[in-house]
């Protein structure tokens, strides 16, 4: 099965798929840069050219392949759970993980640059995350919280799986 990340931006998903996908020796994708490199072009970009629906529908494309177990890791965007057919694909492919970072950790080193979300600063990720708590909690598998050691949630993942 693959392993599933799922959370808000900045939670650290991409770091830890990364030292997951490491740890256990699997391949790891990262939706996000998969979308990039097909696109031809950075996220705010594609966000500003095409709209936000464009970058959803993507996103969904690049999901799809996901649909089917691969032994992958996986990173997700953290809007992946705003459209029920993405999760219903990753759910058929693999287990889902939340990584539940708290938002005042997220404001303190979150990259915004490339994110065209939080163009509206704090008030917009606490918005986004009011929005989608419900959603993360539904689909989620199993959530861990991101608020010390990285390696720790690695560990725990690990113990998920008994490996
Ligand atoms: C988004 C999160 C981003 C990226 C895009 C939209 C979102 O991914 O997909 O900017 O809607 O939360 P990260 O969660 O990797 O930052």
């Amino acid at each position: 099965m693959n392993i599933v990340l799922i959370g808000m931006m900045g939670s650290g998903k991409t770091t830890i798929g990364g030292m997951l996908a490491k740890a256990l020796n699997r391949p790891f994708y990262d939706c996000d840069d998969l979308i990039v490199s097909e696109a031809g072009r950075p996220i705010p970009q594609i966000f500003e050219e095409d709209g936000e629906a464009a970058f959803r529908a993507l996103e969904s494309e690049i999901i799809k392949r996901f649909a089917e177990p691969q032994n992958a890791v996986v990173a997700t965007g953290g809007g992946a759970i705003l459209n029920p057919q993405n999760m219903e694909n990753l759910k058929r492919g693999g287990k889902i993980f939340f990584i539940n970072r708290p938002l005042e950790l997220i404001l303190s080193d979150v990259e915004t640059e490339g994110r065209p979300l939080l163009k509206g600063g704090a008030s917009r990720l606490y918005e986004l995350y009011e929005q989608r708590i419900v959603l993360y909690k539904q689909y989620a598998d199993v959530e861990l919280t991101n608020d010390k050691y990285m390696d720790d949630l690695i560990t725990e993942i690990c113990k998920f799986y008994s490996i």
